[in-house]
């Protein structure tokens, strides 16, 4: 049987490495830039997190977890999300205990949803987030969307749809569900069977169902805008008055409610338009009971959730290369066995000095390190061996301008070194 990866995984190959580490690279530094320190929780968890954190009626709970026992009879579940998990992590090491808010990341961490694979759409993926513990004011709302319209942005992302949504609080938020039961009770035959049972629990999802039946019944349903508190109308107008000031473009969508339970105000996501029809590149939201939920201290957060591999779909979509760093600077080629021991140790130096520097390990001819040294990509090849070792010397060859020159071997390093960092 041939071996192959299992359905909906994607191996990340040397090949997208230069993509995959440009990404990283961004969002580090974005992330730095306003606070935001790494956290690294583990790739699974006890079940019971997920069943209180992201709650048992989203379907990620119901249909995708990988959920098993362990050999000692406990139930784990891979992380189907990442914000469950720093939230644990900030309970458990009274992270809140420090001058809040609380500010952190996590970078590709693996998330693994059973999903039927599609377009975009994969059973392990791998998220960027930032969460924010503490603080209630919009402006921590505002900090997590500016940031990652920052990040796309720098990738060169364009046409980008930014949503927001206020799906209230606990004060405001059964009222609506009352509006909307009402509205949806007249036709409440005519909801798909999971509709059916999110009507009682949890109707603000059946306007999230994917069923063109249930999309046509709530078409003109309430809107939740019309049902906020005075506190949620107030933050929602703060976010968008802190959005405006900074120049970031948002439609307002009421229909945004998100697949997840903690959320409460403020719901957003990034859209992009794929050949196949938009989806989501971030998600992301407010969640200020999901501390307590977990049983910590009363304690707001905001944050999101981005796939690294669909940025990586849209930036393929969009044509946008990364800049790719030459995999070598300088190859050393040795002629004849003698040669081989000081261009060794020459490229080992080389590297000690920061330059990435490689030598032949095929025993190949001359003419075929000449070769792959080209294929390489090399600016500089050094030639050690011959008449020029016996004199103590060594000859570089430019690939770009494609002169030579003989310098001592002592000098050599010191030569290249100074012509590198002229040249780039
Ligand atoms: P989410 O919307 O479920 O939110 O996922 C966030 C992002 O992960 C999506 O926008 C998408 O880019 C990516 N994603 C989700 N599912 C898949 C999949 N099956 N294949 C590939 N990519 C996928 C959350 O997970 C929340 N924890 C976000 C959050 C953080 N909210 C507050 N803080």
């Amino acid at each position: 049987m041939e071996m192959r990866s299992p359905k909906g995984t994607r191996d990340m190959l040397p090949a997208d490495s230069a993509a995959w580490q440009w990404i990283e690279q961004t969002m580090r530094e974005e992330a730095a830039l306003a606070g935001y320190r790494e956290i690294r929780t583990p790739v699974f968890e006890h079940t019971e997190l997920f069943l209180r954190g992201v709650g048992d009626t989203t379907d990620i709970v119901q249909k995708e977890m990988y959920t098993f026992l362990d050999k000692g009879g406990r139930s784990v579940t891979l992380k189907p999300e990442g914000t469950a998990g720093a939230v644990r992590a900030l309970i458990e090491h009274k992270l809140y205990a420090e001058p809040l808010p609380v500010k952190m990341y996590y970078l590709n961490n693996p998330i693994f949803r059973y999903e039927n694979p599609q377009h975009g759409r994969l059973r392990e993926h791998h998220q960027f987030g930032m969460e924010c513990f503490g603080a209630l004011e919009p402006s921590a709302d505002a900090e997590v969307i500016s940031s990652i319209i920052v990040i796309l942005g720098r990738l060169g992302l364009k046409n980008l749809a930014v949503k927001i949504n206020s799906i209230g609080c606990p004060v405001c938020r059964p009222d609506y569900h009352r509006a909307l039961r009402e509205f949806l009770s007249e036709n409440f035959d005519k909801l798909c069977p999971q509709c059916k049972e999110r009507f009682e629990r949890n109707p603000l999802r059946i306007l999230d169902c994917k069923e063109e039946s249930c999309q046509r019944l709530t078409a003109n349903a309430p809107s939740i805008l019309e049902h906020l508190c005075m506190e949620c109308d107030t933050h929602f107008y703060g976010l968008q008055a802190l959005l405006n000031a900074q120049g970031i473009g948002f439609q307002v969508d009421a229909r945004i409610v998100r697949g997840l339970d903690y959320y409460t105000k403020t719901v957003f996501e990034v859209i992009m338009n794929s050949p196949r029809g938009p989806i989501a590149l971030c998600g992301g939201g407010r969640y200020d009971g999901l501390v307590e939920e977990i049983g910590g201290p009363k304690l707001p957060g905001v944050g999101f959730g981005i796939g690294t591999e669909r940025i990586l779909l849209e930036l393929q979509n969009q044509g946008i290369k990364p800049p790719e760093p030459r995999v070598c600077d300088v190859f050393v080629a040795s002629l004849g066995m003698e040669s081989r021991l000081p261009a060794f140790r020459f490229c080992m130096d080389m590297r000690k000095e920061g330059m990435k520097s490689e030598c032949d390990h095929m025993a190949r001819s001359l003419k075929a390190q000449f070769r792959f040294a080209d294929k390489l990509g090399v600016r500089f090849i050094v030639l050690i061996g011959g008449e020029e070792l016996n004199r103590g010397a060594v000859k570089i060859k430019d690939m770009v301008t494609g002169g030579e020159n003989e310098v001592l071997l002592i000098e050599a390093i010191e030569t290249i070194s100074r012509s590198l960092v002229q040249r780039f």
